[in-house]
């Protein structure tokens, strides 16, 4: 049994959809179902009994140590966080809340849960951290790729939180002992991924004919990397990673944001050439950029590469190929978590059963 939190947002979902078909071994998945969680992901798993879904916030300390209490995980996976950039230049208060506050009482729980483990469990059990690159700050067109050895300087304030948060794991290791993992991957795209991200915001948007915002210049560059192979690349850490290690996750995939999109709508024009407004790129528009936007993220991936044989299956070319299908194939879904229905479809298929 392991225990994932955030299961129900972008990635966490991805990887419980992943881990279940691959191992069978059972989730709890812990998840406060915020805006960016949605059940609907993981609605093949409805009724198997491998999934056991939690609403509930890794800030309730009593329900985090019942659960720990009640399924015994052999390991923690932690993806719950407040996630987007933008809304955090907004309203900063709910990623301190989350991914700081609630790292430190999610950590403060299973500190105290391994503690009470007999010595084999004790020695088994692995708490992994998922965060991101953004914590190393922005690089220069020149500068070699972060590495894991590569100073924190986090610019937005979900980079900061995140930046907390990995502080507070490593220092659960140093401190305490504590088994720790932490893993710092580049951006993820694939199935699932909220449309408030760069890539479904366009490919939803030029398929309803609305302009294309581009930040600023559109030249700012992040290394984009398959969400199934981050997936993968966690499953590799949580197996063979050296406990209070970090490693970083990327694609060798650098682009500008521009050439990002001019690829979704080089696609869309191929696969959907009926919407209302082709050639789809032609709804570029360049607006106001992003208050302290870093300029180049980029991933040095050798570490997880060389110790822990790890290397993605996906380019961008097959990565966004499958990714705008999968748009496509899954427009319901769409509607129905831009129009917020994907609420009352979770009260309506879960009502009086997601609670443990
Ligand atoms: P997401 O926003 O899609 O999902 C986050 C999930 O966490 C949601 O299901 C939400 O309901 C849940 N959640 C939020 N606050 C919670 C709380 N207090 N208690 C319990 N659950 C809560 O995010 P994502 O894109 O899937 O990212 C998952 C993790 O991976 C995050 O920690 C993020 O920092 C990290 N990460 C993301 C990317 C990326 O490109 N998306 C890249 C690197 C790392
Ligand atoms: O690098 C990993 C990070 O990637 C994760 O930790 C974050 O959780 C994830 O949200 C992502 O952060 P970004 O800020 O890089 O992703 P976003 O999709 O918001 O933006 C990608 C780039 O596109 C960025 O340079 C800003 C730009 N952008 C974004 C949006 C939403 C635009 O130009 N226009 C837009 O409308």
């Amino acid at each position: 049994m392991i225990l994932v939190t955030g299961g129900a947002g972008f990635i966490g979902s991805n990887f419980i959809l992943n881990w279940i078909a691959a191992t069978g071994e059972p989730v709890v998945n812990l998840d406060k179902l915020t805006y960016a969680g949605n059940l609907e992901n993981l609605v093949s798993l409805k009724q198997d009994a491998r999934h056991i879904f939690v609403h509930g916030d890794i800030n309730d300390r009593t329900l985090v140590s019942k659960l720990l209490e009640q399924h015994r995980p052999r390991a923690i996976l932690h993806f719950a966080a407040e996630s987007h950039v933008d809304r955090s230049i907004h309203g900063p208060e709910d990623f301190i809340q989350t991914n700081i506050t609630g790292t430190f009482h999610l950590l403060e729980e299973v500190r105290a849960y391994w503690q009470s483990l007999a010595a084999a469990e004790k020695n088994a059990f692995r708490f992994l951290h998922v965060s991101t690159d953004e914590v190393y700050g922005s690089l220069g067109a020149d500068d070699a790729p972060f590495s894991e050895t590569t100073p924190y300087a986090p610019n937005s304030p979900y980079s900061a939180s995140k930046a907390a948060s990995d502080h507070l794991v490593r220092a659960y290791h140093h401190t305490y002992g504590l088994p720790v993992l932490t893993t710092n991957c580049s951006n993820n795209y694939g199935p699932y991924q909220f449309p408030e991200k760069l890539i479904p915001l366009i490919m939803l948007n030029a398929l309803n004919g609305k302009a294309l915002p581009i930040y600023g210049d559109g030249m700012n560059v992040r290394d984009w990397l398959y969400v199934g192979d981050h997936c993968d690349a966690i499953c590799a850490v949580l197996a063979k990673g050296h406990l209070g290690e970090t490693y970083n996750i990327g694609g060798w995939n650098e682009m500008t944001n521009l050439d990002v999109v001019h690829t979704v709508c080089a696609i869309l024009d191929k696969l959907h050439p009926d919407s209302p407004v082709t050639p789809h790129a032609s709804l570029i528009t360049y607006v106001k950029d992003r208050p302290g936007h870093d300029r180049r993220y980029a991933i040095d991936a050798r570490k997880i590469e060389q110790e822990l044989g790890w290397k993605p299956k996906e380019n961008f070319e097959t990565g966004i190929q499958k990714t705008v299908q999968w748009y496509l194939d899954n427009m319901q879904w769409v509607e129905n978590i831009t129009s917020g229905t994907y609420q009352k479809w979770v009260d309506k298929n879960y009502g009086g059963r997601n609670v443990s």
